[in-house]
């Protein structure tokens, strides 16, 4: 039966390869996966250049240049519990903020649907009442939601100042 185990390793490498491949070309401005000529491609292409915020240099805000570098405008880098150095929120939730799926829900941060009356119910089951700003920085801060639910520990919690979560607040409302 080993061989079947060998078997199974091998389509294992296969993928882990195909999935480095799709990874490398991400990045590659001239690739074919970013002008949209192969499907799935530029899906992850898609998803490549959300991570890294289309390596934009150029902000029009702080809250935009944290949101997209986890480094405010006086050029401190915002510590967070991942240990992460200029990483923003664009990782995770997208560079147009509207939420992704990687291992779990990464929801999005419009606060149009932070702050929806009705609430949310996660894909993951958590609930919770609509954010405010107070508890949109506790959440920011400790990782607990409205609720008191505590999130998923993929998200990081965020030493940020209060004036730093005061304008990515106002930058998350245009979104
Ligand atoms: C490493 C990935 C990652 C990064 C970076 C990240 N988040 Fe998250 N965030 C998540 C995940 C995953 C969840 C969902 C957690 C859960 O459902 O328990 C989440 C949830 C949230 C929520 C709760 C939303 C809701 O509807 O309950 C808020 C608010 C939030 N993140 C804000 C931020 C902000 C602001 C930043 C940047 C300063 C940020 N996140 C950076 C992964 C990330």
């Amino acid at each position: 039966m080993n061989k079947y185990r060998y078997l199974f390793l091998g389509i294992l490498l296969v993928i882990a390869g195909v999935a480095g491949l799709i990874y490398y070309y991400g990045y590659c401005s001239a690739c074919p996966f970013r002008s949209g000529r192969m499907g799935m491609g530029q899906g992850m292409g898609g998803m490549m250049h959300g991570m890294m915020g289309d390596k934009k240099t150029e902000f029009s805000s702080n809250g935009e240049r944290i949101f997209f570098t986890g480094v405010n405008s006086k050029g401190e880098s915002i510590k967070n519990s991942h240990d992460m150095d200029g990483v923003g929120c664009s990782m995770c939730h997208g560079s147009d903020a509207q939420g992704t799926r990687m291992m779990t829900d990464v929801p999005s941060l419009s606060w149009k649907y932070l702050t929806d009356p009705e609430g949310h119910v996660h894909p993951t089951g958590r609930r919770h009442p609509p954010f405010t700003e107070s508890s949109f920085k506790s959440c920011v801060l400790a990782g607990i939601d409205p609720a008191g639910n505590e999130l998923n520990s993929m998200m990081p919690t965020w030493q940020m100042s209060n004036e730093d979560l005061d304008n990515l607040i106002e930058y998350l409302k245009t979104k």
